[in-house]
């Protein structure tokens, strides 16, 4: 594993090995292999659960991390992408993470950089959020143990969402059945995979489910592409307290990648109350897979200082 750009370019064992290397930083079984080295963070859209967690992260593993503030950068005076990150090399910097709202461009700019800098992908546009799909899988292994012949219900904005699209490419690689649930108009691009089946009914979506993951509905781009007011949503798809009594499994554990729209995709009361709590768990397993990402692509390495 050389960058972490894309779950579809990582392998099972890939996925594998991050998850017991994550366990064992939170269990307090592993040592830092990369103190000393450095991070950039570097968000161009905004961010509290992944910027936070990458940097607790690398603080715990010992490195030195720089907050790249894109607002006041050289970028602003026409300098691009390629030459900053090329630039920040050349001053010590080992990896950075990336989140931008251009799908594909860490993708692209890694292309142009020359040099041996690792990059991780923090969320691009609606393409990929592959730590965050790691960090989900990493809570549902520690909540319901195992995903075999698991039924896992995605619902939501799945036509914006990154973190569905990286999810779908995870569960699959395993050959999870996935339940995606939208209103047709956010539907996700039909794939003619046997184990994803597509719901515009939240009740048939989530009848079973042993895992409901609610995504959020992405406002701010709706208003610019003219669909409804989320009121017709909720009435339609709101994740709440008898919905998930009434139709999933009894031990249904219910998840959220953050920030949640409270009485809007998800109840308030949910949310409040314990199995509203598994969220909290997956923002604070945040810290521990991506201390495993950062410990494997770049254990070992150096920098051009
Ligand atoms: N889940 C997630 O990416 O949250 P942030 O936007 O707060 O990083």
């Amino acid at each position: 594993m050389e960058h972490l750009i894309d779950i579809e370019n990582i392998t099972k064992e890939d996925i594998q090995n991050i998850i017991m290397l994550a366990r064992e930083f939170k269990n307090g079984k592993k040592k830092s292999d990369v103190e000393k080295q450095t991070l950039a963070l570097m968000f161009y859209e905004n961010s509290t659960r992944t910027k936070c967690s990458f940097e607790i992260a690398g603080q715990k593993l010992g490195m030195n991390i720089i907050n790249f503030d894109a607002n006041h950068s050289s970028l602003l005076k026409g300098e691009s992408l390629k030459d900053t990150i090329e630039n920040l090399y050349f001053l010590g910097v080992n990896a950075v993470v990336i989140r931008h709202s251009y799908s594909g461009i860490i993708n692209n700019v890694m292309r142009l950089v020359k040099y041996p800098i690792k990059f991780i992908n923090g969320g691009d546009g609606t393409h990929a959020h592959p730590s965050q799909a790691l960090l989900d899988y990493y809570t549902m292994l520690e909540k319901i143990g195992s995903i075999d012949n698991k039924k896992i219900a995605i619902v939501g904005d799945v036509s914006h969402s990154r973190v569905a699209k990286s999810n779908i490419k995870l569960l699959s690689k395993f050959g999870v059945d996935i339940h995606i649930c939208a209103p047709t108009y956010l539907q996700f691009e039909y794939l003619n995979e046997s184990n994803i089946h597509y719901h515009s009914n939240v009740k048939a979506a989530i009848d079973g489910a042993n895992v409901v993951m609610v995504l959020r509905v992405q406002n701010e781009r709706h208003e610019k592409e003219g669909y409804p007011d989320s009121s017709e949503y909720k009435r339609l798809y709101e994740i709440e307290t008898n919905l998930l009594k009434q139709y999933a499994a009894n031990d249904v554990i219910l998840m959220h990648p953050g920030p949640a729209n409270r009485n809007i995709e998800v109840s308030s009361e949910l949310l409040d109350n314990t199995v509203g709590k598994t969220i909290l768990e997956q923002a604070q397993n945040g810290v521990y897979v991506r201390m495993a990402i950062l410990n494997t692509l770049l254990k070992g390495g150096s920098n051009a200082s």
